[in-house]
């Protein structure tokens, strides 16, 4: 954990939405860990991408969780009358670029209308008092569009957003800025790169991977694979939150990243040979295939994570080979997980090619 001795704040009864999803999840189980006396109220609306199962021994007098979507706003009214909530941590959102090629409405409504209106309960809740009131919410580097072979995201770099997914996280993103700068909301946001790790839905390229690779099937690389993207375990992402929620001054922003770039075909090799490391007989090269490239597909993420690191003293503690090692013995561990997705929700297939 990266924690300053010196914290401002020091959250005691916290609304996580989207607490379900990869990153809620793995945030909820980090903050029961470091802090049990934390109350948490977990908002999910269970969409395909969010699931108990992520929550499994997460229980508790200190922990609810409430099935609503962050669209309604009676509801959120209520949770904040009957709860002293001090800390919002906003994650709930439509998560996966191809999806919002196939279908952005919900993105439109989620990430823009829901932001909105969590954004106006928790103003009415906060309603101007003096104290440890902060609504904290979680963006990605894709705000800030592509870029090309040099330079890196840094917070003052203009939003360029391409695809529906990013242009509604970039929508949120001046919501959330917005209601700091002109009600004084105390609000804080991260933009963060790729996170990977445990638990994180079998659409998205590391854990589709690992499964296509162990069961023999293709593996399919977008493009000619040249992509690159700078990666983070999500445990690092969540301590990077909890150290912002601590230390963080309200208005500001926060680039969180690995300082890790990888090409994506470089990144599926990588997969490859640490697989083949378990798999000493198998030869999972052999599997990639390149199939069309994803429309609008950016060229190059890559975060200046100097800001973070200089004011709030916090860094990862993962390299990649150790986290994607760990990540893969996870995903092997926890096929009965896995498995109640592809029955229920997920089959695998290639989303996000209409145009
Ligand atoms: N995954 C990444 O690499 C990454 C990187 C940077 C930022 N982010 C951001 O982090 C956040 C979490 O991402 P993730 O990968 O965990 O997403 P996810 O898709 O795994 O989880 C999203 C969760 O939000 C819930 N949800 C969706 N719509 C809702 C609604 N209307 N009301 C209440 N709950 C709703 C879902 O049920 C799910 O549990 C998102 O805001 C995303 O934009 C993700």
């Amino acid at each position: 954990m990266n924690e300053k001795t010196d914290s401002i704040r020091t959250p005691k009864v916290m609304l996580v939405t989207g607490g379900a999803g990869f990153i809620g999840a793995n945030f909820v189980h980090y903050m029961r860990e470091n802090y049990p006396q934390l109350r948490i109220v977990n908002l999910d609306k269970l969409t395909y991408a969010g699931s108990l199962n992520n929550l499994s021994g997460v229980e508790g007098d200190n922990y609810s969780f409430v099935k609503g979507d962050i669209c309604d706003g009676v509801l959120l009214q209520k949770i904040f009358a009957e709860e002293a909530i001090d800390t919002v941590v906003h994650f709930a959102a439509e998560s996966h670029v191809d999806r919002s090629i196939d279908g952005p409405g919900d993105f439109i409504q989620t990430n823009i209308v829901g932001t909105f209106t969590l954004l106006q309960a928790a103003r009415a809740a906060w309603n101007g008092k003096d104290g440890d009131f902060l609504f904290h919410h979680i963006s990605t580097d894709e705000v800030y569009g592509s870029l090309g072979e040099d330079g890196f995201f840094t917070e003052d770099t203009a939003y360029d957003p391409s695809s529906p997914y990013s242009a509604s996280k970039a929508s949120s993103d001046h919501l959330v800025r917005a209601w700091g700068r002109t009600f004084g909301l105390p609000v804080t946001i991260s933009n963060c790169s790729n996170n990977y790790g445990p638990l994180q839905f079998p659409e998205k390229l590391l854990p589709l991977m690992i499964e296509k690779a162990v069961s023999g099937q293709n593996l399919p690389v977008y493009g000619d694979g040249s992509n690159i993207r700078d990666w983070l375990h999500v445990k690092d992402h969540c301590s990077a939150i909890d150290c912002i929620i601590r230390n963080a001054k309200a208005g500001s922003t926060y680039n969180v990243g690995g300082c890790n770039e990888w090409k994506n075909l470089d990144v599926v090799h990588l997969l490859c040979d640490l697989l083949q490391e378990i798999y000493p007989e198998r030869d999972f090269r052999k599997q990639i295939v390149f199939v069309a490239d994803r429309p609008g597909h950016d060229l190059r993420y890559a975060i200046d994570a100097g800001r973070i690191r200089a004011e709030l003293g916090w860094s990862p503690s993962y390299t990649f080979q150790t986290g994607l090692r760990e990540t893969i013995k996870w995903y092997l561990e926890n096929t009965v997980w896995l498995e109640a997705i592809h029955e229920e929700k997920y089959t695998g297939g290639r989303l996000g090619l209409k145009k």
